[in-house]
Parts: structure tokens; sequence; C-alpha cells
């Protein structure tokens, strides 16, 4: 029954209530294979330690080989007096090598320490795939860049038109940043690679068990320092939630380009139909629902973090059952991720961009002034006179209704005495974009580069 780990010195089962309350298995049956994993390790040590026979070993391993391929097979599964997913793992290790031989594995051991490695071992294992499915995104953003390396369009702050942008060097900044993200799962993994197993409840383990040698055997660089902390800390759960939740945010950014970029008024991009919605009433709707999911989740993924934060907050050392709920806001995080990095990747690198339209609307509200002034500069003129020069070209144009290079020669004069005809050859957008040839800027050659740095960078991963 439920009370089985730990029912020695009670008189009554746990109460309807305080059992369901407890219950975890619905959520942390997941970490069953890492379980048993580290209960292969468990015993290895164990027999080291003079405690299980080399018979022993040998008939446990055995059953856990079985119990193994019975949760695989779905042939074993929690039952509804299982606390735990280790209370659950026990009661099927008993009932595979009897009661003798499957007590004997929990010495030295605390279902504390356990669910501390099991659950490091799991985000290592998610922390990889969801790297993985990143880097699927960043690859269907360079697609695009490299399938439009000349193609222009309004670059933005505060969302008003700015300075003319290469799309390349603007879908390249989307992968700078998930790019961070990739590398931060990775730094992530140097802290979280230590293994708790051997803390026990909390001070250790009195059976001269070699933690060192169970985090080899499940793939940790490391035992933990101090068994307090092993059993007891949580930094490395938040960790992953910010990075997860970090990008999460940074997919939300692109996603919010994506919906406006579909829109009438913008109409840079088309959704390809396999990545789109219709509308059950109006027949010519178009949904961009795979970009506003991932706006949607990356709320529900800060959540996920900030929820963990505060669980942990305040908490004495060391274990405490509060902690039992740091795993179904990682689990929901990542199971998020899971679905939205592949239709983050399909919808983007499907996406069909309008560049006629872009580079169109690449000069419109004056994006070309700053150019004026650069070119003023150039002539030895002040950038604050330069700056008020070029704004009264804006004016000038505004007030005909025509654009800057359609100023005509003594309108540009009356403007600034140094603007002779010459500023003509900045004020197209290829001009201006390629002016703008100094590291990381967006001339074409540099963005070249950059994507060719980004993706040797993605590459080592
Ligand atoms: N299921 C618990 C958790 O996820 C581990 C069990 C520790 N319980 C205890 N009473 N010491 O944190």
């Amino acid at each position: 029954g439920a009370a089985a780990l730990w029912g020695g010195r009670f008189e009554s089962g746990p109460a309807a209530a305080m059992a369901a309350l407890s219950l975890s298995t619905h959520f942390d049956w997941r970490l069953a294979p890492h379980d048993i994993a580290g209960s292969r390790a468990h015993a290895r040590v164990l027999h080291r330690a003079g405690l299980l026979t080399s018979d022993e070993l040998v008939r446990m391993l055995a059953g856990l080989d079985r119990l193994a391929e019975d949760v695989r097979t779905g042939e074993f599964t929690p039952a509804p007096a299982d606390e735990d997913v280790h209370t659950a793992l026990e009661r099927g290790l008993i009932e595979r090598v009897g009661p003798e031989l499957g007590g004997k594995l929990r010495a030295g051991r605390s279902r504390n320490d356990q669910v501390a490695t099991l659950f490091r071992m799991w985000l290592r294992d998610a922390a990889r795939r969801v790297a993985a499915g990143a880097l699927d995104v960043v690859d269907a953003l360079v697609a695009q860049a490299e399938r439009h390396p000349d193609a222009v369009m309004p670059g933005r702050t505060h969302l008003q038109h700015a300075q003319p942008v290469l799309l390349a060097h603007h879908l390249l900044a989307h992968c700078q940043s998930l790019l961070r993200d990739v590398e931060r799962l990775r730094d992530w993994d140097v802290r979280a690679a230590v293994s708790p197993y051997g803390s026990g409840a909390l001070a250790g383990s009195s059976l001269g068990l070699d933690p060192a040698a169970v985090a080899a055997d499940l793939g940790f660089a490391a035992p933990v320092e101090n068994s307090i902390d092993g059993t007891a800390s949580r930094d490395f759960a938040a960790e992953i939630a910010f990075c997860l939740a970090m990008l999460g945010v940074n997919l939300s950014r692109i996603a919010e380009e994506v919906i406006i970029w579909t829109t009438a008024e913008f109409g840079y991009a088309v959704l390809d139909d396999a990545w789109a919605t219709g509308s059950s009433i109006m027949p010519q709707k178009k949904n961009p629902d795979v970009a506003e999911l991932a706006r949607g989740k990356s709320g529900r993924l800060v959540g996920n973090l900030t929820g963990l934060l505060a669980t942990l907050k305040a908490q004495p050392l060391a274990y405490n059952r509060d902690l039992q709920e740091d795993k179904e806001p990682l689990f929901d995080s990542v199971e998020q991720l899971d679905l939205l990095l592949p239709a983050m990747a399909g919808m983007l690198g499907t996406l069909r961009f309008d560049t006629a339209r872009m580079a169109a609307l690449a000069p419109a509200g004056f994006t070309l002034a700053t150019d004026i002034a650069e070119w003023l500069v150039r002539q030895g003129v002040p950038f604050r006179v330069a700056h008020e020069a070029a704004g009264a070209c804006v004016r000038v144009a505004e007030a005909r209704g025509v654009g800057l290079d359609e100023l005509t020669d003594a309108e540009l004069a009356e403007c600034c005495p140094h603007l002779t005809p010459e500023v003509r050859t900045v004020l197209t957008v290829e001009g201006s974009i390629a002016s703008r040839n100094a590291h990381g800027g967006t001339a074409p050659e540099r963005v070249a580069e950059q994507r060719a740095r980004l993706v040797a960078r993605a590459g080592e991963h």
C-alpha cells in the first residue's frame, strides 16, 4: 500500500484525502526509466561496498531489467496506492525479485537524493532535445536568409520606419538570440551535471557507498560537494526554467512579427497553408495560429519560472515536501516547447516573403533621412547641423508629398548649402544599406559574413 516505504511507526494508513494530496505518479512516472537507471547504479555501489553478494547483484540487475521492460511495454504501471514513482518501482522490484532481495536496494539512499538526481537526469535529456529543436528554428531562418540575400525591408524602431535593412540581417538577428538560448542550455548543463545520489535524506551515507561511482555511472561529471545542498537545492531547475522561458520569449518576438507581417496592411509575407488555419465562418481567413500559440505559450513558460521561484522562496534546508512542486512546471515548459519548436520551424521555413512590397516600403517614412545627415558629416558638416538639415529636407518633402530622392537641387540647397546633388548617391535604399558596412552592419557583404559565422557556431552543437 501507500505506506510501503515508511509504514513502520504508523498504526493506521493515510486518510484518503491525505493520500490523494500526496500522490505524484500521474506526473513523475515519466522519471521511471531514470529511477531504474539510478537503481542499477546504486545496486553496483552496494555490491562494491560488500552489501550485496555477486549473486544478489546479478539477480537484482536482472530484476531491474525485467522491470524496465515491463515499464516500457506498459505491463507495469503505478497502482493507486503508490505514492510516487519511487514507491511504485520499489513495489515492482519486490514483485519481481522477492521482498528479501528487493528490500535491500533502499539501503543508503532516500527518495530525497533519488528524486533530485532523477530530475537532473530528465532535465539534461530535455535540454539536449530542446536545443536541437531551437537549432531547427535557426536553420529555417538561415535558409530564408540564404533564399533572400539581397531583399530589403524597412527597419523599425518603436515600430516606426527607421532605416532600411536587409531582410536577411533582420532574420539573422532572431537567429542570434535563439543561438544564445541554445548556448545557455549548454552552459546550464555544466552546473546541472552533478549527482546528488548518495546524499541520502540529507546527511550523506554511512554505508561506505561511493557517490562518485554512481555519478559516473549515470553520466554526471561529479557527485555533489554537499549532501544538504544536493537534496535541498533546486536552482538547477529554476535556471533551466529561465532558459526555457527566455527561449519562449524570443520565439514570441518572432511570432509577433509574423502576425504583423501577414496582415493586409503590412503584406510582407504569406503563410503556407500547412502552417495556417482557417475560420469556420469567414471563408477568406488565413490565421497565424502557430505564431499566436508561440506568443501565448511564452506567457505560460514565464509563469512556470515565476511559480517555481515562488515555491523555492524561503524553504528552510534541507528537503521539504514543497519541492515535489518543482517538477510539473518544468515538465510543462519542456512539453510546450516540444510541441512548439517543430511548428515554428515549419511555419518560418515556409513563409513566402513579398520582397517587392517590402522593397517598395523600405524608403517610405523618409527612412533615408539619416543617410543625408551622415553624407553631410562626411563632407565635414557637424552632425548637429547635418541632423537639422536632413530634418528640413523631410519637412519640405512631406509638405510637397514626395520622397527625399525627389527633392530638386534648389530645394536641397535651400535646406543646407552643403547639400549638392551628389547627395543623391546615398538617397537609394541600396546605397543606404551598402554604406552601413562596419562589422555587424546591414551591408550585404557584412550580412553574408555574419551568416557564415552564425552557421559555423550553430554547427558546434
Ligand atoms: N515525491 C517526492 C518529490 O518529488 C520525493 C519523495 C520525498 N518524500 C519525502 N517524504 N521525503 O519530491
